[in-house]
């Protein structure tokens, strides 16, 4: 494989799943607060959830649990703080990998109040003595703790007030049926389209009061993966390159011009994108490749693989998941400028679905 030009591992994060350093701050003062501000694309999703939200309310009772799936990004995290805002409810959150103990999860859900909204994150990664206890939570709010083991186990059982489970997932395939069937309603967040991107664009300038012309939020638009917090996460960089090396207005060519720089192209893919795709069609010939092969040959994690890199690829037709593994198509070769034919992939009930 030839060796990475830019290999600069600040620039590699540009599409990373989870905030940066330092990030937090400014992404939580672009983070809509309420399902009007939210408004942006995701128009199923809204709809129902206004719906549901406010039948709850009319009634005076507690939402139904929720489960949000889709790659990192699009708004999970900002949908649950959201619910507890149009609800009323104060916000709890946490992780499945956060809560390694039952005693760890009874602890919260001991200190809920009526109405509040307990998040969790990466609920697909919750230990499985865990998550047992979340069922009687979720169905009767009650919960039956074991204490000691042996002969002096004893039971206590626990009323708890009525709350609203927020879950969010990156992977709805690992969700186990018993605890995907106690949500009620359940969401699937589809990556923007460049046009809803470049209103989220344009929203965050006027906040972070950056100059920002028509034509540069839509080049910023264009490359940001169809990803919320890319959109933004790019903003702040260009708008560092606009301060810098211009007067400060983001105009389509100032925003090329950084863009460029990052090592973000126009498809929006950057240096790890690149390095996965030339993985793919330099050692594995185009494919079939295994992702724990690509991992392995990257030096990198399956999961960031998984939830970064691929869903993707596989959106804007990359990269085809067969039941031998993943494989690059024509377009990904076209991108690259590899004059050569992909292999045939295998008949269309190879394919797996996205999913
Ligand atoms: N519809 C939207 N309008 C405006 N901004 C949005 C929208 N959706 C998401 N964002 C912005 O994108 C950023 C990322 O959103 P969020 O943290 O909610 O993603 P997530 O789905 O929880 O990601 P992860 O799976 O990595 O936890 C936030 O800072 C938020 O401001
Ligand atoms: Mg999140």
């Amino acid at each position: 494989m030839p060796e990475d030009p830019t290999g600069d591992p600040a620039r590699r994060r540009i599409v990373g799943g989870q905030p940066e350093d330092g990030e937090q701050s400014a992404m939580a003062t672009l983070r809509p607060q309420t399902l009007a501000e939210y408004d942006v694309g995701q128009r199923r999703l809204i709809d129902g959830l206004r719906v549901a939200i406010d039948a709850a309310r009319e009634r005076g009772e507690v939402l139904d649990h929720l489960l949000f799936d889709g790659p990192p990004g699009l708004g999970k995290t900002t949908l649950a703080h959201i619910i507890a805002n149009e609800m009323g409810g104060r916000l709890h959150q946490t992780s499945g990998p956060a809560l390694e103990r039952a005693s760890d999860l009874v602890g919260i859900l001991t200190n809920l109040d009526s109405g509040d909204i307990l998040f969790i994150d990466e609920i697909h990664r919750l230990p499985h003595v865990v998550e047992e206890y979340l069922y009687s939570a979720m169905e009767d709010f009650r919960i039956d703790f074991v204490v000691d083991s042996g002969p002096y186990a004893k039971t206590i059982p626990l009323e708890l007030a009525p709350f609203t489970l927020v879950g969010a997932t990156t992977r709805a395939g690992m969700i186990t049926p018993p605890l995907r069937n106690r949500f009620g309603i359940f969401y699937h967040l589809d990556f923007y389209t460049p046009e809803q991107l470049a209103l989220i664009v344009t929203r965050s300038a006027e906040i972070l009061g950056v100059e920002l012309d028509e034509a540069g939020a839509h080049q910023i638009a264009r490359r940001s993966r169809g990803t919320a917090r890319v959109v933004n996460r790019l903003l702040r960089r260009v708008r560092d390159f606009a301060q810098v090396v211009h007067d400060g207005r983001i105009t389509e060519e100032v925003a090329r011009q950084a863009l460029e720089a990052l090592g973000v192209d126009e498809e929006g893919l950057d240096d790890l994108d690149r390095k996965y795709l030339l993985a793919l069609i330099d050692y594995y010939s185009g494919g079939p490749a295994g992702v724990n092969a690509l991992a392995a040959t990257l030096n990198e994690e399956q999961d960031t693989l998984e939830d970064v890199v691929e869903p993707y690829l596989l959106k804007i037709g990359f990269v085809i998941r067969t039941q031998r593994g993943r494989m690059a198509t024509q377009r990904a070769y076209a991108h690259l400028g590899i004059d050569a034919r992909p292999p045939e992939p295998p008949g269309p009930q190879g394919n797996l679905p996205l999913q």
